[in-house]
């Protein structure tokens, strides 16, 4: 099978998988991540293949709805592509960047180490900004049952991926704790250019949000 087809063969199954998924990682938010690591990607001169099949498989089995264990993800997406006899080079590159992608509490270094995985963990975290982020971060709350808001729990920088993950804070916290430091978390100048906008109306947000609370506008 061609790289092209290949594609095309494992964005089919990914979207078998994750179509009807209700806490932000449903089959849109990975062809999102997927168009947006493409765009990135080509800015970047990065490898394409690698790129596309790390962005198609990087939420296919996520830590915190398996109880806190880093090894599915890749671990899962390695079998996807054995079946499909990927090479074993490429297949190490995808895992490593799936391995090396998520947010873990703000206090804990999430460094990407290959170009590839930048790339693709710029598109994952421009999809939790911005209008669409915030859509995201109140259906991840609602699916854990989290309050929206809660004036007497304060944000907490999270040290710890355990901490991180077990933190039950209402979804505003999530802001501060999370959406609003990845601007000035992002590995490539394409991401960021287009982080600000998306920054700007999460701020925007946050103030109306408050004044409603507020019953002041
Ligand atoms: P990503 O797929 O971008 O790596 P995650 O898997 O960490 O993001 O989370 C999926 C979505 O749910 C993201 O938009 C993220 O910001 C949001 N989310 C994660 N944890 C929380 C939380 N504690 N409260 C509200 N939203 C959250
Ligand atoms: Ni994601």
């Amino acid at each position: 099978m061609n790289e092209q087809n290949l594609i095309a063969v494992i964005a089919d199954e990914v979207k078998g998988k994750l179509g009807g998924e209700g806490s932000g990682h449903d089959w849109w938010h990975i062809y999102r991540v997927w168009k947006m690591a493409q765009h990135i990607g080509r800015e970047e001169k990065a490898d394409m293949f690698v790129v596309e099949l790390a962005a198609l498989l990087h939420d296919i089995a996520d830590w915190k709805f398996h109880g806190g264990d880093d090894t599915v993800g890749p671990r899962v997406a390695g079998e996807m592509l054995v079946a499909h006899k990927v090479a074993p080079e490429i297949i190490e590159r995808v895992q490593k960047i799936i391995s090396e992608i998520s947010f873990k509490g703000a206090g804990v270094k999430t460094e990407a180490s290959t170009l590839e995985g930048k790339v693709v963990q710029d598109a994952d975290r421009l999809d939790a900004i911005g209008a669409i982020g915030i859509a995201r971060a109140f259906a991840y709350g609602g699916h854990k049952g989290r309050l929206l808001y809660d004036p007497a729990v304060k944000p907490s920088m999270h040290r710890t991926k355990e901490s991180y993950s077990k933190s039950e804070n209402p979804t505003i916290n999530h802001f501060y704790e999370k959406l609003l430091l990845l601007k000035d978390r992002l590995n490539t100048k394409s991401a960021q250019a287009i982080a600000s906008r998306r920054h700007e109306f999460m701020e925007e947000y946050l103030d109306r949000f408050y004044k409603e609370w507020d019953g002041i506008l």
